[in-house]
């Protein structure tokens, strides 16, 4: 998969489907030379023009050689103040204050499988799966040397990039800044495609073409943030959901982040990505190292969902582990919007008798467990059970689940202290904050100083003595708010630039150390919904929840707008009341299950006050998502239409089992219209000569009020050939209501 040819210099890296080639020049300079669908070789049928640029300076040893400039040549990993003016791939402070470095190639190595990243969540590979080439660079005064890595996998179009960086001089010196990856593009005929959101509204698509100088997605946060994704995608302006060139660039991190395209002078784009260098320094004494986060780099000549078939690729197989990875998910209820705070050993008990009767498998205890909690403004950090509430403690609550047959969940915030906690009476140094200057609060509650040995041991601690002595089978692990402040009381001046970058490691080491020794345990991330969803936390913990909004319109947008990188199974998802508690809006409880069984599926309502009615209705769709639960969950995912498409009222989602016999597809039509055009919806990734029986057919409630009605339009025990479901399609029989959900499912015959 990888070659090197010592004549040219040319680094070719491949598989079935995508190509990458880097070159060293002159023996010094690693320039980027290619990413793009598979070549079989790479022989340079684009040579660098030798053009004299004007303010386009000579590195020294080209003096007499005009046509010779780093800032036109396209670099993998550029410095700033050595020709090139675009932005750097990552700055350095020597000790007597220069900045200028000058990065020349070594040496490489190619090994089979996949390093792992001391202390970061990184992508995994069985040495059968990927290989992995390391480039070492050094600085032409011995004062800084760079490794880069490059991994490609066998089976994913994906590309895992990271860069470590050596102190290899006799003095300290600091890093302003450390991308993940560089890459110039010959041209800019692109759009610029970014997932921007705010709490209760997570990833939202916004396309833009892509515009001369320097254009950045980025959070300064201390978290990746609702408010935008560690994602960015640049698109051929032809491009579309299904066809056209399309590059995905995800970094696993989930600290504060940075995504930056420069359209510089003569066209070409660089794209560069990693940890915010906002803010951000990093001490290294002689012999010290940094390793930086690893970016995801993905090539699709079909479109987003060539994208999207990649990310959910390696996401999948190459990020989560453990044996959660390939099991399909229980299907819970979770007390939060039940009970809120308000809620005893008697009323979980009669969640538990209730979530039984409809065939629920796991019970969630949500917020309001521990220390003297009844609202949000104490006691986080204290994590001792609250038995006022909870009179037979966790161990009560959780039998009561247990002795039922459901499993037992828990919620945590454990990066987080209240000031009204006996955490904070007996240390209030473990709170970030800045000397001489008031707290911030956010949700009444500060931030635990996580760059400190002593608060991680605590916060390791108080959550396995929990885990260790009840018998709990699935935690929720919360953030419900971002860095401010972030000063440790701990770390001297000139260290306090690495103190955000070091909550987000020793936010790592905790999960590692928590998740590690509890693998039997399934854990959800949260932050206030999804406000920390990225590959770094999907390491750990194989699932997040997507978002605070739990009306299942708004959540039409937000998980066709996460599956852009993230696949279903990693997608928290739940049936909550109506009117919803966010916006108010009344849906029917078809469309709410239909759109919550895209994910992780659940129930996050008083399941205690239901109707017969609404019981009989929860039933029928339990029942029904077993049935497909593993097709929905463990399948391939692909976007028919969704709300960022056309007029925004229609979404449509197909899910294929892993052995392609199994189809579930899903229509939502949010407002009924008038003069109502009829919608075709085509289906994807069939065999086109094999036939396929219409075996369940449910069309959305209610009467076309012309008459037609959506049952005369059943194609329920119908066959058609692949072909025809594909290029022809089916119809979605008119109905006149709002917010109307409709759900097929084919099997292919023998
Ligand atoms: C966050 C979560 C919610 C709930 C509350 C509890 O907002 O996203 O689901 O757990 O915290 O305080």
């Amino acid at each position: 998969m990888i070659q090197f040819d010592e004549k040219t210099g040319v680094f070719h890296l491949s598989n079935e489907h995508i190509s990458y080639v880097l070159q060293v020049v002159r023996g010094r300079y690693l320039m980027h030379r290619y990413f793009g669908r598979r070549l079989c070789a790479f022989r340079d049928s684009r040579p660098f023009q030798e053009i004299d640029r004007g303010f386009s300076p000579q590195p020294a040893a080209y003096e007499n050689e005009r046509t010779f400039s780093l800032d036109v040549l396209p670099q993998e990993y550029p410095a700033y103040g050595h020709t090139d003016f675009r932005i750097p791939a990552y700055e350095v402070r020597l000790a007597d204050g220069t900045t200028t470095t000058e990065l020349f190639y070594q040496s490489y190595e190619i090994a089979k499988g996949k390093p792992q990243l001391q202390g970061l969540p990184a992508s995994y590979a069985a040495d059968d799966e990927a290989e992995t080439l390391t480039v070492h660079l050094e600085d032409s005064q011995g004062k800084l040397a760079v490794d880069l890595l490059y991994t490609i996998f066998a089976e994913a179009d994906v590309i895992a990039r990271s860069a470590r960086l050596y102190n290899s001089g006799k003095e300290a010196l600091d890093l302003l800044n450390a991308a993940s990856f560089a890459m110039d593009l010959p041209d800019h005929d692109y759009d610029r495609l970014n997932l921007w959101g705010g709490h209760a509204a997570e990833r939202t698509l916004e396309r833009v073409p892509l515009m001369h100088g320097i254009e950045e997605t980025a959070s300064r946060r201390g978290s990746s943030s609702h408010q935008a994704s560690p994602f960015l995608a640049l698109l051929r302006r032809d491009a579309g959901e299904t066809s056209g060139e399309v590059l995905g660039f995800s970094l696993v991190w989930s600290g504060e982040f940075s995504l930056k395209t420069e359209v510089e002078q003569f066209g070409t784009t660089r794209v560069v990505g990693g940890i915010n260098p906002f803010e951000f320094r990093w001490h290294l004494e002689p012999g010290e190292s940094f390793q930086t986060p690893e970016a995801l780099l993905v090539y699709s000549d079909a479109g987003l969902n060539g994208m999207s078939q990649a990310f959910h690729e390696v996401v999948r197989h190459h990020i989560v582990r453990g044996r959660f990875r390939d099991e399909v998910r229980p299907i819970l209820v979770n007390n939060w919007e039940a009970t809120y705070f308000d809620f005893d050993d008697a009323k979980m008990d009669n969640l538990a008798a209730c979530a039984k009767d409809l065939g629920l498998e796991l019970m969630v205890l949500d917020d309001g467990w521990f220390g003297k909690r009844e609202d949000d403004n104490s006691s986080l950090g204290d994590w001792k059970v609250n038995t006022e509430k909870l009179k037979g403690g966790l161990t009560g609550v959780a039998e009561s689940a247990h002795k039922r047959g459901l499993k037992f969940g828990l919620w945590f915030e454990p990066e987080m202290i209240s000031v009204d906690s006996d955490l904070y009476r007996a240390h209030p140094d473990w709170a970030l904050k800045a000397p001489d200057y008031p707290y911030t609060f956010s949700r009444h509650q500060l931030v635990l100083d996580l760059s400190r040995a002593d608060v991680r041991d605590y916060v390791v601690d108080s959550v396995c003595t929990i885990l260790d002595n009840a018998p709990i089978d699935y935690v929720k692990w919360d953030f419900n708010r971002h860095l401010t402040d972030a000063f440790s009381a701990k770390l001297p001046p000139e260290r306090q630039g690495e103190v955000r970058t070091r909550f987000v490691l020793g936010l790592y080491d905790v999960l590692e150390r928590i998740t590690q020794t509890h693998p039997d345990v399934l854990f959800e991330s949260c932050s206030g919904g999804g406000g920390r969803f990225d590959a770094g936390m999907l390491y750990y913990m194989p699932q997040t929840w997507t978002s605070d909004d739990t009306d299942a319109i708004c959540r039409l947008s937000i998980q066709s707008g996460t599956s852009l990188v993230f696949p279903p199974i990693t997608m928290g998802a739940h049936v909550s009341v109506t009117p919803n508690h966010q916006v108010g809006r009344v849906t029917p409880m078809q469309t709410r299950a239909f759109a919550a069984m895209m994910g992780c599926y659940g129930y996050e309502l008083d399941i205690t006050r239901m109707s017969d009615e609404e019981k009989a209705e929860v039933r029928s769709h339990v029942e029904l998502y077993k049935k497909i639960r593993p097709t929905m969950q463990l399948g391939h995912f692909y976007r028919l239409l969704t709300p960022f498409d056309g007029k925004g009222n229609e979404t449509a989602w197909e899910f294929v089992s892993k052995d392609s016999r199994e189809i579930v597809l899903v229509y939502f039509k949010t407002l009924a219209t008038p003069a109502t055009e009829i919608r075709t919806l085509k289906l994807q990734s069939l065999n086109e000569d094999a036939l396929y029986e219409v075996s369940t057919y449910i069309p959305a409630k209610g009467l076309s009020h012309d008459g037609a009605g959506s049952k005369s339009l059943s194609l329920e025990g119908k066959s058609f050939y692949g072909d025809e479901l594909m290029y022809s399609g089916i119809e979605v029989p008119k109905i006149d209501t709002d917010f109307a959900a409709y759900l097929w499912i084919f099997h292919k015959k023998d």
